[in-house]
């Protein structure tokens, strides 16, 4: 039990990323805020991490689609956390969103646009207290659009170019901004895919890599949870486009 006196916020508590991820900060002795807008089946998340840690596990609704909604929920807060992480997405359906503009929307907006607009508002909260360290949960699919997700990927290109942003506004006051880049996760969003093992970490793997992370321990501020994505990633950007046209990725 070491970062006793500490506060974590996880918006998104009913992702198994998330659940990991607040699991491990209970562990290591943080007060946990969880954050969903399905509160049941978040209940049965801080439950049972209360249950195995003994953390206090307090649980708020959330739909970060409400854009107006934001600033109330920041401010509403018992505390403003030490560290808010946002794991907060929605793959969709890449060839419905190709026909249908309110699907693709709700993928832009669940990706990019709420998680933006949420990080933003801390990010000016933390500045005022002059302390805080954000996590925004990215992804490899915005290092580069390919045919088969790129309403998906573009969305988490613009949530990483906007946490690129913040960090460089952010720096000079001492605050960490955190890009992690989880690669393939066995999660219930990839349920069904076949996935190469080798590219493939649990929840538990990501939860232990964002708490690393975020606290200065992987010595980077743009996470690959597993290093190898790193090298695959340059090989893929290094593809020119005549070349990567062609391909099926
Ligand atoms: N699994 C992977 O291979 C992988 C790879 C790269 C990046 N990621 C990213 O990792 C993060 C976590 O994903 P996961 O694999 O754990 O999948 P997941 O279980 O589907 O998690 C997605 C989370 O987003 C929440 N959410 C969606 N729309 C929301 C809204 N309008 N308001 C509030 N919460 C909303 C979901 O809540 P509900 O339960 O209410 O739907 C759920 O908690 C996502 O950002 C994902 O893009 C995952």
């Amino acid at each position: 039990m070491t970062d006793i006196h500490k506060t974590m916020l996880l918006i998104g508590a009913t992702s198994d990323i998330g659940r990991a991820t607040a699991l491990a900060y209970a562990q290591a002795g943080w007060r946990v805020l969880l954050a969903a807008r399905n509160i049941e089946v978040a209940q049965r998340n801080a439950d049972d991490i209360a249950a195995r840690t003994g953390a206090e596990v307090n649980l708020y609704p959330l739909d970060i689609l409400q854009s107006d909604a934001l600033s109330t929920f920041a401010d509403n807060l018992p505390v403003l956390p030490d560290t808010v992480i946002c794991v907060v997405g929605e793959m969709g359906d890449q060839k419905r969103a190709q026909s249908d503009p309110e699907h693709a929307a709700m993928v832009f907006r669940t990706n990019f646009e709420g998680p933006a607009l949420l990080m933003g508002l801390f990010a000016n909260r933390f500045l005022t207290r002059g302390s805080g360290t954000i996590v925004g949960v990215s992804s490899v699919a915005g290092d580069r659009g390919r045919g088969t997700n790129y309403v998906y990927g573009a969305a988490k290109a613009g949530f990483t170019a906007f946490l690129s942003g913040l960090r460089n506004r952010l720096a000079p006051s001492g605050l960490r901004v955190v890009t992690v880049k989880p690669g393939f996760v066995r999660t219930r969003m990839t349920a069904g895919m076949k996935l190469p093992p080798l590219l493939t970490a649990e929840p538990g793997e990501v939860g232990a890599a964002i708490l690393a992370a975020a606290e200065g321990k992987r010595g980077r501020d743009v996470i690959y949870v597993r290093p190898v994505w790193r090298g695959v990633m340059s090989i893929i950007g290094a593809i020119p486009e005549p070349i990567f046209k062609k391909l099926k990725l």
